[in-house]
């Protein structure tokens, strides 16, 4: 086997359900190309569920759909690994050791974590510990296989953070230097807004194109969207900036030149919504055509999905045991490595 030299990257999602649109702008699209130049550990976080305990199925399904969602677009668990958090118990012994290294203060500071847990506390009687602690979780998720990158939305820019303060203190307060001090990369992504409109496509607030959705479905979606809403009649000038659908166009029109001129004439007057939109959706079935022929292939083949995900959780595992001897050993709990001191 090929001694691995590639740096490494690790990156989660939470099993929450199947995968749109918003997530390939966001993030999919660069992994695929950080894959090529890293050793890229694709995480299922089934430990961030707290908001979903009630619901346990969805979540063991969802993790199934996140799977065949990387698989069709092209994460290819040859070069990367696909981990479930869970099956990777090292994961829960880490956090529990790295929270001697996280005060309460900078935890409850976050302020990703902060908005987060007053919405939470507005929507239900109480929060969970396990949903406070889920930066800590986060922290041992990237501290475990030692990542020394970690792409991320600037709203988990606040967890990187704290993820480099845990480290940095370990390394310290041990005097070993068990962990890198990973770093965020944040590319310039589309942060897609939703069909409607809203800053945020999402499966719940129901304005989401779906990998999954077939072409007639992507159609009718796309006909329904929001646009210029003072752009009543065709020969009306209409507005681009911030018209959902000419921000589809920039993200999934290749044809940028075209995208150049249907602004210029839309602005102009002159051109209606509806042959945008027929644009766009040629446009996202052209991208979403080949993801949806590849998620035919493991459809038909689900034990491909799973040799998949065990075989990440395999690697997974022999990575994150040999950061636990390391860490065990710093923190002098290798018993029966020391003896009876
Ligand atoms: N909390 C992240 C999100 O909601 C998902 C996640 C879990 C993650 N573990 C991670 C992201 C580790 C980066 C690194 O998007």
């Amino acid at each position: 086997m090929a001694i691995e030299t590639r740096k490494r990257i690790l990156t989660g999602i939470r099993p929450t359900g199947s995968l749109h649109l918003g997530h390939y702008a966001g993030a999919l699209k660069q992994w695929i190309t950080l894959q090529e130049e890293y050793e890229c550990f694709f995480l299922i976080a089934d430990y961030q569920v707290s908001d979903y305990v009630d619901d346990i199925d969805h979540v063991r399904r969802s993790v199934w759909e996140v799977a065949l969602d990387w698989l069709s677009v092209g994460l290819d668990p040859q070069r990367g690994h696909y981990v479930i958090e869970s099956q990777v118990p090292q994961h829960a012994e880490l956090t529990a050791l790295l929270s001697w290294y996280l005060p309460m203060g900078p935890l409850r500071k976050n302020p990703t974590l902060k908005s987060e847990m007053d919405i939470l506390e507005q929507t239900k009687k109480s929060v969970p510990v396990g949903f406070f602690i889920y930066p800590l979780m986060q922290i041992a998720n990237i501290l475990l296989p030692r990542a020394d990158l970690v792409p991320v939305g600037d709203d988990q820019l606040p967890h990187i953070e704290l993820t480099r303060d845990v480290a940095e203190r370990f390394n310290r307060e041990t005097g070993v230097e068990v962990f890198p001090l990973p770093k965020p990369r944040l590319d310039t992504v589309t942060r897609l807004v939703g069909l409607d409109g809203a800053a945020k496509m999402g499966k719940s607030a129901g304005n989401a194109i779906d990998l999954k959705d077939d072409a007639e479905t992507v159609r009718k979606k796309v006909m329904s969207m929001f646009t210029d809403p003072n752009h009543l009649r065709k020969e009306d000038p209409g507005k681009v900036e911030g018209n959902p659908v000419f921000i589809y166009h920039d993200a999934f029109n290749p044809d940028v030149d075209d995208v150049a001129n249907m602004k210029e004439h839309y602005q102009r007057g002159g051109l209606g919504d509806v042959d945008v939109k027929k644009k766009l959706v040629v446009a996202i079935n052209n991208l979403l055509d080949p993801i949806r022929e590849r998620r035919a292939h493991y459809e038909a083949r689900p034990k491909e999905v799973q040799e998949a995900l065990e075989a990440g959780c395999a690697v997974a595992r022999t990575v994150a045991e040999e950061t636990m001897v390391d860490v065990r050993a710093a923190l002098k709990l290798d018993y029966f490595v020391r003896g009876r001191p």
